[in-house]
């Protein structure tokens, strides 16, 4: 009888052995496995996938918040019709929101914005022909409440200087991975850092997101040229048109946190030449008021949304429905420096629109700032037989578009001392 009890519990023992070893290996199984997918996912994700997953965790605690007082002005909100246009109702909603707020205390207008796709259903309960929308609309749609990506590469200390000393003017460049060459001709001519006359400083940054899936991997050359020239910010979001929106309000973030100070700032497009010194002129010429509102460009007035979906500026009805607030043409424009941290506030009372300059125009018009029309900027280019003239451009501030070939000969018949004219 004993013997069998202890035949038993043997058995026992050593299947509950069998189970533990069994049990172990099952776990050792699951986490090499799991191991391995960590492994190949590190070998497969991009330096800047590995920075975003540390960088995120960071982003996520907000850092703390200063509202600056500012009032939405009449005339933007008597600019955009209250109909029942998707856009234009996010609009309004936001605006009552924030009347209702202005007598208590305002909270962190960020913490309104949670990303996360929209259910299709709700969309489409708001959007009554949302099938007939184009694909992209869709991503747009979807990415209207994410305002805050992780940036990936920064420059910390793009605009420390000396005390004392500050920035007068900061070309921000809107470009994308693959333009490299187009970055390379802007830094050896009109985008050179330094000091020009009058020992005014001038600073380049190159705005940059993720290149789309459909592209070749160029990370890797991304963070070399970054190190090598110290002047790409990149941020954790594809780059594509509709996208432009979020890159104009992480690019108004990034001054706020890392370069408030600066007087003016250029922002455009990396394939237009722009005539730095004549640029510095203008600046110089103002005088504090015009200084301090600054809103200046190829100003393009009475604009209505165009409704021909095959082009890449097309706004379908249902989406937003009135006429464009005046605006400066992105190709490129300046402003004012010490509108950053009211137009970056303002920004969180004004939904996401898929045409980035035309945002930005209602940011400035919501703010009261008026637009300021300057001749010398030509986004839609000059007469074909002036185009290679370095005399004509002489006068000019701004023409789109150039190639890097064409911007080099350009700079170089401008700057040469054979010129006469
Ligand atoms: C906003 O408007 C109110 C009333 O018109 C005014 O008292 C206040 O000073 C304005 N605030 C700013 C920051 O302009
Ligand atoms: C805010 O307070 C002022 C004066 O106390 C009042 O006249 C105004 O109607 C209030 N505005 C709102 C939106 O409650
Ligand atoms: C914008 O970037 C986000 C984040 O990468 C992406 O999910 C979204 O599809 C992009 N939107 C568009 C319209 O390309």
């Amino acid at each position: 009888m004993r013997i069998k009890y202890i035949k038993y519990f043997l058995v026992a023992l050593a299947s509950s052995f069998c189970f533990v070893i069994f049990y172990s290996k099952l776990k050792d199984v699951a986490r090499s496995q799991r191991e391995m997918t960590e492994m190949s996912s590190v070998k497969t994700a991009t330096p800047q996938q590995r920075v975003s997953t540390t960088v995120r965790k960071i982003s996520n605690i907000m850092t703390p918040y200063k509202l600056t007082p500012f009032n939405i002005s009449e005339g933007f909100r008597k600019d955009i019709p209250k109909n029942g246009a998707y856009w234009n109702r996010k609009l309004h909603s936001l605006l009552r929101e924030f009347d209702n707020a202005v007598n208590q205390t305002r909270k962190d207008p960020r913490s309104r914005f949670r990303c996360r796709p929209e259910s299709f259903e709700l969309l489409q309960t708001n959007i009554q022909d949302l099938q007939s929308y184009p694909l992209l609309y869709m991503d747009f749609l979807n990415g209207m409440e994410c305002r805050d990506p992780p940036i990936l590469i920064n420059q910390h200390s793009k605009c420390a200087l000396k005390e004392n000393d500050q920035i007068f003017l900061l070309f921000a460049i809107k470009s994308t991975s693959k333009h490299f060459e187009r970055r390379q001709a802007i830094r050896e001519t009109w985008g050179r850092e330094g000091s020009y006359d009058n020992g005014v400083q001038v600073r380049t940054v190159f705005l940059l997101g993720r290149s789309s899936l459909d592209d070749p991997n160029l990370d890797k050359l991304v963070s070399l040229e970054a190190q090598q020239f110290q002047d790409l910010l990149v941020w954790d979001f594809q780059d594509s048109f509709y996208n432009l929106t979020l890159k104009e309000h992480v690019f108004f973030k990034w001054i706020l946190d890392h370069c408030p100070s600066v007087s003016f700032i250029f922002k455009g497009d990396d394939d237009v030449f722009a005539n730095t010194q004549a640029i510095l002129n203008h600046l110089q010429s103002l005088d504090p008021a015009q200084a301090s509102s600054l809103y200046t460009g190829q100003i393009i007035e009475k604009a209505s949304p165009l409704r021909d979906s095959k082009i890449k500026y097309y706004v379908p009805q249902t989406f937003y429905e009135g006429p464009y607030p005046p605006y400066a043409g992105g190709g490129g424009f300046l402003f004012s420096g010490n509108l950053i941290p009211s137009l970056y506030h303002v920004s969180f009372y004004i939904p996401f629109f898929p045409i980035d300059d035309v945002y930005t125009g209602m940011c400035f018009k919501a703010l009261g700032i008026s637009s300021s029309i300057h001749g010398g900027f030509r986004t839609f280019d000059i007469r074909e037989q002036d185009r290679e003239n370095a005399c004509v451009h002489k006068d000019l501030l701004l023409v789109h578009k150039r190639n890097p070939q064409q911007t080099m000969r350009l700079w170089r018949n401008m700057h040469s001392s054979m010129l006469t004219c």
